[in-house]
């Protein structure tokens, strides 16, 4: 082992960005959703419609659904839908064109390539390739009298050089150039380094390394890709580390440092820490199982990539305050799901002095060796527990007053649990931890629960009370602005996906007669697909579309639509929509151009065009 493989070598095969519709409606008649879907949830029919649980949220009572009349799914807890392309580009972490790559393997199809999208997935690779040369450059140098610096750190950290080869550590340079020499020597563009995050431009358009005099290690996704780096400062000098930023390759929601070790591993859990060099240490003492998010909070897209390895995640956040409010927000993110989710409390240490020092799991590690760890690993603590120890180490035990402010703050963190068997467990041991009969503390939890209840029963009123609310897409950006329009553009797109036989040959509405920007795009978008001869349909726009746009695109197919009166249905909406449209043009909200000849075709109605002369 004297060299780092970064990983495949110049993956063949190259990805297009756009296809012809009428590939892409024989992909998506070949890839039946309740098939595709069924290869990852366990689906049980409820009426016309199939249930499962989300894969994409945590969730213990299925609120996922998907429909074989309609060829899509939607998930009533978080709010996602879309068609089947959709849905392996959320479930499978791809791209459009990969998503639509995957499927036509799935069914056989061969994909069509166009010039202009092999070019797109070649410079992807690029990419792809020049972060992976890059990484070899950084370990290389590790070697050099100039890699020195880094060299005596990892010394210094007891980095041992297996372990470094391991994660392909490597050392970036004292100097503004030295990766982008390498680099343009290998044929590399400035631009590509640029694309790459690996440089920066400063304000004459000249470039220099991002990544200088830093400890580097590589980010590996679970492909055996270099998608990124995060750089560690060999000093006490800020920002302590840098990370790329977000590029065409790269999504830092979407990886974990070491997960593609970490998948590997024998052990049952997975441990998730704070910082690149815990989980080196970790590794290194046999913990192979440990990854870290790259100065994020957990994300809900990385827990689905956890679950594709393990059910059970071990959180080993700092015992800093920081460290406190990442695993409390962890907890929130995993609250109520799949994993079983434990929580491994480092102690703090007692310093020579008598102060208590924080400690994070490399320095627990090196004070106390990977025995001691492994001890804590297998005693540490559910969420609850973690929770509660959390609560009573706020309040003075042994204070009358304190003890009741400690109860009732318990109570309410006891009475979010769902499962009562749970409930009463925790809330007998709450109950001891404040020297209060169970009894007591029971009937504390019950009101907080009942609280709880009504609480939820009243917001749901709310919503009731004010539908309108209910009608806006979840994302503001998307709001509304005329929900009385908007619910009639809705009409329309569901006629027309439902019976598009309904509309008229010519264009019956303007783009820009639509309220909703949103809507008027998606229509027009759908009358281009008649206009082609293929029946208008949302799992082909997945390509045009974002994930949230399409997730409310879904919601709405979701409502109920008669075609039994489509025709009288589709007059209706449309006369909302022209109505709305003039009044904004009324008011100015309109291109006042088209306002006018607008105005002007209805005079012509009226007056028999009598203003022409
Ligand atoms: P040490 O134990 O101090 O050597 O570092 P560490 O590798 O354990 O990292 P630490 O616990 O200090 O930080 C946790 C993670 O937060 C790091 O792995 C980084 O991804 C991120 N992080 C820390 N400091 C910075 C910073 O200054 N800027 C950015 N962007 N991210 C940081
Ligand atoms: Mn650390």
């Amino acid at each position: 082992m004297t060299d780092c493989d970064f990983g495949k070598t110049d993956r063949k095969g190259v990805v297009p960005l756009s296809f012809p519709q009428n590939f892409l409606d024989e992909l998506t008649a070949r890839s039946d959703i309740v098939d595709v879907v069924g290869n990852y949830v366990q689906l049980t029919r409820r009426g016309t419609n199939l249930f499962g649980l989300c894969p994409f949220h945590s969730e213990k009572t299925g609120s996922f659904s998907v429909s074989p009349d309609k060829q899509i799914y939607y998930c009533f807890g978080c709010k996602k839908g879309g068609g089947v392309i959709n849905f392996i580009m959320e479930e499978e972490n791809l791209s459009f064109p990969d998503a639509v790559r995957f499927l036509a393997k799935r069914a056989n199809m061969e994909v069509p390539e166009e010039e202009g999208d092999r070019e797109a997935g070649r410079r992807r690779q690029r990419l792809l390739d020049l972060n992976r040369d890059a990484a070899r450059f950084y370990h290389q140098m590790l070697q050099q009298p100039e890699g020195r610096a880094v060299q005596d750190y990892l010394d210094r950290r007891q980095i041992k050089k297996a372990t470094a080869v391991n994660f392909g550590l490597g050392a970036s340079l004292d100097r503004w150039d030295a990766l982008i020499t390498a680099m343009t020597h290998k044929g590399y563009t400035k631009a590509e380094l640029l694309s790459a995050g690996l440089a920066v431009q400063n304000k004459n358009g000249g470039i220099y390394d991002k990544f200088r005099n830093r400890l580097m290690f590589p980010v590996i996704d679970v492909r055996g890709d270099v998608v990124a780096f995060g750089g560690r400062v060999l000093d006490k000098s800020e920002p302590k580390y840098m990370n790329s930023s977000e590029t065409p390759v790269y999504s830092k929601r979407r990886e974990l440092y070491a997960l593609n070790l970490a998948k590997k591993s024998k052990r049952p859990n997975i441990i998730l820490c704070e910082g690149n060099i815990d989980v080196v240490t970790l590794h290194q003492a046999g913990f192979d199982n440990a990854v870290a998010s790259m100065g994020t909070a957990l994300t809900q897209e990385q827990t689905r990539l956890l679950s594709r390895y393990t059910k059970e995640l071990v959180l080993c956040y700092d015992n800093d305050n920081a460290g406190k409010i990442a695993t409390e927000r962890a907890l929130q993110i995993l609250n109520n799901s799949e994993f079983a989710v434990r929580v491994l409390q480092l102690p703090n240490r007692r310093m020579d002095d008598g102060t208590m020092a924080k400690q994070d799991a490399d320095d627990f590690i090196k004070n106390f060796g990977s025995g001691a760890f492994e001890r804590l690993l297998s005693g540490s603590e559910n969420g609850i527990e973690f929770r509660l120890a959390q609560t009573a180490g706020k309040y003075d035990l042994t204070d009358d007053q304190q003890r009741l402010g400690y109860a009732e703050e318990v109570s309410a963190l006891l009475a979010g649990l769902e499962s009562p068997v749970e409930r009463d467990i925790y809330t007998v041991r709450a109950a001891e931890a404040a020297k209060l009969t169970p009894e007591a503390m029971r009937l504390e939890v019950q009101r907080a629960f009942k609280r709880r209840l009504s609480k939820e029963k009243r917001a749901r009123e709310r919503r009731e009370l004010n539908p309108t609310m209910e009608l806006q897409p979840k994302v503001r950006a998307m709001h509304y602005t005329n929900v009385r329009s908007a619910m009639a553009e809705e009409g329309v797109l569901r006629l027309l996906l439902l019976d598009d036989s309904l509309f008229p040959a010519e264009l019956p509405l303007r783009e820009d007669e639509f309220s909703s920007p949103l809507l008027g795009k998606v229509f027009s978008l759908l009358w281009q697909q008649k206009e082609q001869g293929s029946a208008p349909r949302l799992t082909s726009l997945a390509g045009e579309l974002s994930g949230e746009e399409m997730s409310h695109m879904t919601n709405l197919c979701q409502k109920p639509e008669s075609v039994a009166n489509g025709r009288q249905a589709l007059t209706d909406y449309i006369t909302v929509i022209r109505g709305e449209a003039e009044k904004r043009a009324g008011a100015g909200l309109v291109d006042p151009l088209l306002a006018v000849t607008e105005k002007f075709k209805d005079q012509k109605k009226s007056n028999g065009g009598k203003q022409h002369g």
